[in-house]
Order: C-alpha cells, then structure tokens, then sequence
C-alpha cells in the first residue's frame, strides 16, 4: 500500500496549545490552528474564533495555500469577520493545515508566518517518523512473507527427499538385505558366507543412517499422523541415541491434529532444543510437555545441563549461532511467543506459545470422530 502522506497531521496536542497561548499572550489576540477540514487543532479563546477560521477554511477549500490578510474592510463589510493574517502549513506542498491570528495584518503575519514555520517543521518529524515506522513495517511484512516462502519451500524439498529416502531407497536396501541373507544361507563356504553376512551387516547399518536422515529431514510420520506422533518417535530414538533419559508428556494431545505449519514448526523446535541439549547442555536429564489450554498450545523443553547466558545470544546470532534465533522467527511467524531461560549449573528451559483457535478447520480432534490414531508402523 503506497504511504498517504494527506493522512497525517499528527500534532502533538500540548506543543499545539503552547504555540497558540504564547503568540495569543503576546499580540493579546486570538489565535488558531486548524487541520485541512477546518477541524481546530488548538485555539485561545475557542468563542471568539469562529470568523477567522471559517475564512481560513474557505481558503483552503478553494485550494488557495498562498497566506492571506482579513483586512479592515473586510471586517466592515462582513459580519462576525474579525481580521487578521492566516498562514497555511504546507507539508510536501500540500496544504495540511493552517494558522491563523487575529489583529492588524501587518502585525499578526510575522508570528503567523513563524509559528507555521514551528507547526510545521514538528509535522515534518512527525512525518517522517511515520514514513519510518511504514517502510519498517513494510519491510518486515517483506521479510516475513520471504521467510514463510523459504520455510515453505524447504520444506518441501525436505519431505520429498525423506519421501524418497523413506520409500525407494529404504525398499531397495530391504532388498538387498533379504537377498544377501539368502545367499548367506545357501553358502556351503563358511569364509564367503561370512564376508556375505559382513556385507549385509553394512548394508543394514547404512538403512538404519538412511532412516535416521529420513526422520531428521522430515518424518513422514509428521504428515501422515500428525505432530504428537512423529514427536514420540525422534524423542524416543535421540534417548536411545544419546543415552540421555527424557521424560514426555503429549498424552492430552494424543488424539489432536494442528495445522501443518503449527506442527512442523513444534516439530523444528523439537528437534532445534533436543540438538542443542546434545551439543551444549551436558544434560543427564530432559523433560518435554506439549499441552494446550487458553487458546494456546504450549511445548516446553526443559534440560538439566550447565546452562548459559542468555544475554549473549544476540552476539551470537551475530557469530553464526542462528538456532535460537531461527527458532524465535518462526514462532513470531505464527504470532506465538518463544521464551528462553538459563541459569549456569541448573539448566535451560525454552517455552514455545502458539495461539490455537479451536476451530473445527484448524484442530480437528480425531477422537471426537470415533477416529482413533493408527497403530505407528516400527521401522526396520
Ligand atoms: N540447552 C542448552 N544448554 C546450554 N547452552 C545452550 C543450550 N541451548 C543453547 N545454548 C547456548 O546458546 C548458544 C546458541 O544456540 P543456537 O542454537 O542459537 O546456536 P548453536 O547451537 O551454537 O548453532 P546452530 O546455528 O547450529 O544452532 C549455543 O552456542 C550455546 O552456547
Ligand atoms: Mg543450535
């Protein structure tokens, strides 16, 4: 949306009056600031103002911005007109407003004239704050929309390849093994049986890493049965990977499908924390809960490690540690909030919030249907 700049005549209403009070002390006239459809911004005796204006906000309306004099005759020949001198306030060369003060022209016009100069030089500011503020707003709507859009596409490209990793790949590697392992057994020679049996000992371990990469990538678990299943399962391999003890708790949200971009991005933050745990905790214990309530659905993950300060972390998003700050802008994609505390020697807990507005569309409970989850396939 292009910035209007007729939009804005945002005086500040204390500086307005000021202005008016001291010029009005001053000459001991009235004296009036007015927007560009006559409204009175600020005024010294509001009774007595309403020839003045009224002239000005015909000058205006006619589209005249030159300054103009209501002159003795003036004053003579029309009645209630009181004369004096109106300036208007130009902003970008359009009249946005205008100030005028009652008395003799000759002597009203130069603080006319000066106090115009004031209001508008504050507007001026002002406007270009807003313009600031828009074209940071407009930025970051910018920003966001190509974030989602990368998010999106890799995504994307992530659950084709597990798709791939998951369904060719992994069926070929069965292959073999089953090949190889009738072979082992039709092998009267128990020195090639034994290479047979080592080469299909290697070929189980690669589909083991395969699975593992698939599942790092993007389980297909995740879109075929939803965030709390798919969650189950990378808990349950990184305990067993890492040997380090987690204690989950999905159970009041078993049944529950979110909107895929709600569950893949718990999904990330799952897997971005547990990593982190791994990498940098020391952690002999975790605790992980998904729940929901008030409108929200909260997943926290919380390690017994060594802990950090947090206070660092902008210098080191500034270093290439981008996953906490990764993690932050994906929540705020979802308008949810991302917490983080630490304390050195106890641990860290993250705290991830994403509004949830239970509406049939957007979280189908398939426990209301009678549905229930299936069975989740052991891979293998
Ligand atoms: N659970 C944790 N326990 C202790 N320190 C942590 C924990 N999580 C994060 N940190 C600290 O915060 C830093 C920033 O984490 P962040 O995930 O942003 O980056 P990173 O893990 O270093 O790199 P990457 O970009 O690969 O994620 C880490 O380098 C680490 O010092
Ligand atoms: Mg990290």
């Amino acid at each position: 949306m292009a910035y209007k700049v007729k939009k804005y005549f945002k005086l500040d209403a204390k500086f307005a009056q000021s202005l008016v009070d001291i010029i009005a002390a001053e000459l001991n006239q009235n004296v009036i600031i007015w927007d560009n459809h006559g409204v009175i911004i600020a005024a010294y005796i509001r009774e007595r103002i309403s020839s003045l204006h009224e002239c000005s906000v015909l000058m205006l309306k006619s589209g005249k911005i030159q300054e103009f004099a209501v002159t003795d005759e003036d004053e003579k020949r029309y009645r209630g007109v009181r004369k004096g001198f109106n300036v208007p306030v130009l902003i970008e060369g359009y009249c946005v407003g205008g100030f005028g003060v009652t008395g003799e022209p000759d002597r009203a016009a130069p603080y006319a004239r000066l106090a115009a100069h004031f209001v508008q030089a504050a507007l001026e500011s002002n406007l270009r704050k807003e313009k600031l503020m828009h074209a940071l707003q407009e930025k970051r709507k910018l920003q966001s929309t190509l974030l989602n859009k990368m998010i999106e596409v890799q995504e994307e490209e992530r659950r084709k390849i597990s798709r791939e990793l998951h369904d060719e790949t992994s069926q070929s590697l069965t292959s073999i093994i089953v090949g190889l392992w009738m072979l082992a057994e039709q092998m009267d020679d128990p020195a090639k049986k034994e290479k047979i049996v080592v080469m299909r000992n290697l070929v189980a371990k690669t589909l083991d890493d395969v699975h593992c990469l698939a599942l790092e990538l993007r389980p297909v678990l995740l879109d075929d049965l939803g965030l709390v299943a798919a969650a189950e399962r990378y808990v349950e391999n990184y305990s067993r990977q890492y040997g380090i003890k987690i204690d989950a708790d999905f159970a009041s949200l078993s049944q529950v499908r979110f909107k895929p971009e709600v569950e893949i991005t718990l999904y990330r933050i799952l897997q971005e924390t547990l990593t982190n745990i791994v990498k940098h905790a020391k952690a002999t214990h975790i605790r992980v809960a998904l729940q929901s309530g008030r409108g929200k659905i909260k997943l926290t993950v919380a390690d017994n490690g060594i802990g950090f300060n947090t206070e660092a972390l902008s210098y080191l998003a500034a270093t290439n540690s981008l996953g906490i700050h990764g993690m932050r802008e994906r929540i705020s994609l979802l308008a949810g909030e991302f917490k983080i505390r630490s304390t050195k020697g106890t641990g860290t807990a993250v705290t991830v919030e994403i509004p949830w507005p239970k509406k049939k569309e957007e979280a189908g409970s398939r426990s209301g249907s009678g549905r229930r989850r299936p069975k989740q396939e052991k891979r293998g």
